[in-house]
């Protein structure tokens, strides 16, 4: 593994493991507002958030380069309404496609096809990540403050399944 690729990747792991700290936070915050449903589909968030930082950790031994844990920046604490959170979220999921963009256009540079290969899979997960959320995002927009309506998609949330367990193979 050439050592651009190594770092670039061990950058990914870390900006994974802070997806999970985010969407951690925004947990809390839910269960601040007893918000129960958004907490539960954080949660789920989480875990999914990890699966993608530990897909990138089994890559890189697989590949003979060796990872290296950073510190992990501090997640915002509060905000304003589920929209706002989901706002974020949105935001967050685009820069993470950006990052996972400029990851292939890397592994197209420096020839290495076995990380190209592998960024596949993030480069389709992206899509799905960035639908799901905008969709919550909308919904969102649309019930504006009607009480009935946010405890109707806190609900609809809650019933999120547990994702996959983390695995080394994309
Ligand atoms: Fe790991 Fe939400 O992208």
């Amino acid at each position: 593994m050439v050592s651009k690729i190594e770092s670039a990747f061990n950058e990914q792991l870390n900006a994974e493991l802070f997806s999970s700290y985010l969407y951690l936070s925004m947990a809390a915050y839910f269960e601040s507002q007893n918000l129960k449903g958004m907490a539960q589909w954080m949660r789920m968030q989480v875990q999914e958030e990890n699966m993608h930082a530990m897909k990138f950790f089994g890559f890189i031994n697989e590949r003979g380069g060796r990872v290296t844990l950073g510190k992990i920046k501090e997640p915002k604490t509060e905000w304003s309404s589920p929209l706002e959170v989901f706002e974020d979220t949105c935001q967050h999921e685009a820069k993470v496609t950006s990052l996972v963009n400029d990851l292939v256009d890397l592994a197209i540079k420096e020839k290495d096809h076995a990380a190209n290969g592998f960024l596949q899979w993030f480069v389709t997960e992206q899509v799905e990540e960035e639908a799901t959320v905008q969709e919550i995002r909308d919904k969102l927009k649309l019930v504006s403050d009607n009480p009935v309506a946010m405890f109707m998609i806190d609900q609809e949330l809650g019933q999120r399944p547990v994702p996959p367990a983390p695995t080394a193979q994309a």
